[in-house]
């Protein structure tokens, strides 16, 4: 009934929007990922809910604070990321054990608190 340029073009910019969608999550990491790497690399240290200590800093409002507590440096995806690959007093470094992947959906998690 139609020709087929008009019967694959919006197919095609559906399968586009779906790429692009894919792509960008992929970016900004899931949060819902990094909340099961958390819970099975970080709650034993760091509580999510509260900012109270357990044997870390309690991380809820983490990205709504100005500065780190352990290095004093502006809060942001870099300086997280620098925390996760190196640890610090009493953290252990997770360079070689999280994936880059993992950090990302670690982070984007992180903002949600
Ligand atoms: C063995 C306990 C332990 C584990 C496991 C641990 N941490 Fe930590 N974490 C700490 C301690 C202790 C500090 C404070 C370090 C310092 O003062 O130098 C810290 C600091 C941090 C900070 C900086 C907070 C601030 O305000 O300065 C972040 C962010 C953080 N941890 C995230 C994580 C994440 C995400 C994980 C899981 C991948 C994790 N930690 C695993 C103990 C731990």
């Amino acid at each position: 009934m139609y020709p087929d340029g008009l019967h694959a073009s919006p197919r095609f910019v559906a399968l586009s929007i779906f790429a692009a969608a894919m792509i960008s999550a992929q970016n900004k990491g899931s949060a819902e990922k990094g909340n099961e790497v958390f819970d099975e690399q970080c709650a034993s240290c760091h509580s999510a809910y509260t900012s109270d200590r357990k044997v870390g800093p309690g991380l809820k409002f983490l990205f709504a604070k100005e500065k780190l507590e352990s290095s004093g440096k502006p809060v942001s995806d870099s300086s997280v990321r620098e925390v996760l690959d190196k640890g610090g007093k009493g953290m252990p470094a997770f360079k070689a054990n999280l994936s880059e992947d993992d950090k990302t959906d670690l982070i984007a998690y992180l903002k949600t608190l």
